[in-house]
Parts: structure tokens; sequence; C-alpha cells
């Protein structure tokens, strides 16, 4: 189950991404905004990010006007690890190297024709592993305040 929300500055992008999803037939749950009315991103960011915490969803979109806001506020939660994506390289380095769990995008940036893109090439990339293992452990370690310098 994939969850999607956002801002009035990405509501086109979280349009366009559902119409894919229907399409592919990949099973969502919409978390608003409903229309471009001016609404605060932190809001969708914590709906999102906490269906996937609590493993209710397995991955994430977040959009807003450039994915920054919408990210920062998405990674204050625990296991969230949300990259904000502009391109195709990027999009697969965040799930190869990142294990990224939300993608984040903005509609002042990209198009809705590379929103679909990114969202395919994030639903469709695994994780690497191997050495990156190592890294994503010393993340949660960092959220959990138990990293150790040596
Ligand atoms: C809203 O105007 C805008 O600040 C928001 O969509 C986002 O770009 C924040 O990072």
């Amino acid at each position: 189950m994939i969850a999607i929300g956002c801002d009035h500055g990405g509501f086109n992008l979280k349009e366009a991404i559902k119409k894919y999803l229907d399409e592919k037939k990949v099973p969502y749950k919409d978390f608003g905004t409903a229309d471009c009315n001016s609404v605060d991103y932190p809001y969708y960011a914590y709906r999102v990010a906490n269906e996937i915490s609590n493993g209710n969803c397995t991955k994430g979109v977040l959009c807003c006007g450039t994915g920054i806001g919408i990210a920062i506020a998405a990674n204050k939660i625990k296991g969230i690890r949300a990259a904000v994506c502009d391109d195709e390289f990027t999009t697969e380095m965040a799930r190869k190297h990142n294990d990224a769990n939300i993608l984040c995008l903005g509609g002042r940036v990209i198009d809705e024709k590379k929103a679909v893109l990114l969202m395919d090439i994030f639903l469709n990339t695994s994780f690497d592993g191997g050495r990156h293992n190592k890294r994503i452990e010393q993340i949660s370690q960092i959220e959990n305040g138990i990293f150790k310098i040596n």
C-alpha cells in the first residue's frame, strides 16, 4: 500500500501520480490535500510518514512546491527516509543506496510527466543492500540517539 499526500504546491503532481497508480492497479491511500487552496505541508507530511512508520503502508510520495519542506517534516518521523528527487538518477540512487521510503517531489520544479516517470522508478527499483546496509543502520542509530563516534 502506497501513502500519498501533498500541499497546494504539489496537488497537480499528486493527481497525476494517482492516475498512474490507478492505471497500474497499485493500491494507495490519499491523505490529501484535496485541491489547490493554500494549506500547511507539515500536516500532510506527518500523516503520510506516520502511515509508513507504523507499517500500514510500505512506501509513500509527498509533493509540495519544491519537495523540500515536506521532506524535512517527514524525516522527523522514526524510520522515515524521505528523499527529494528531481531526475531519474537521484530517484534511482535514493532507492538503491538510501533505501528511501518516501519520494518527495516539487510541483514548481518538475512537470506531471516527470513526476510519473520518477514514481515509476521509485516503485520499481530495489535497495542494493550490501555496504549500504551499514549506513542505513547508522542513520537509524543517529535517530535513536545511540550512534557512537569512533
Ligand atoms: C508553499 O508555498 C511552499 O512553501 C511549499 O509548497 C513548499 O515548497 C515548501 O517547501
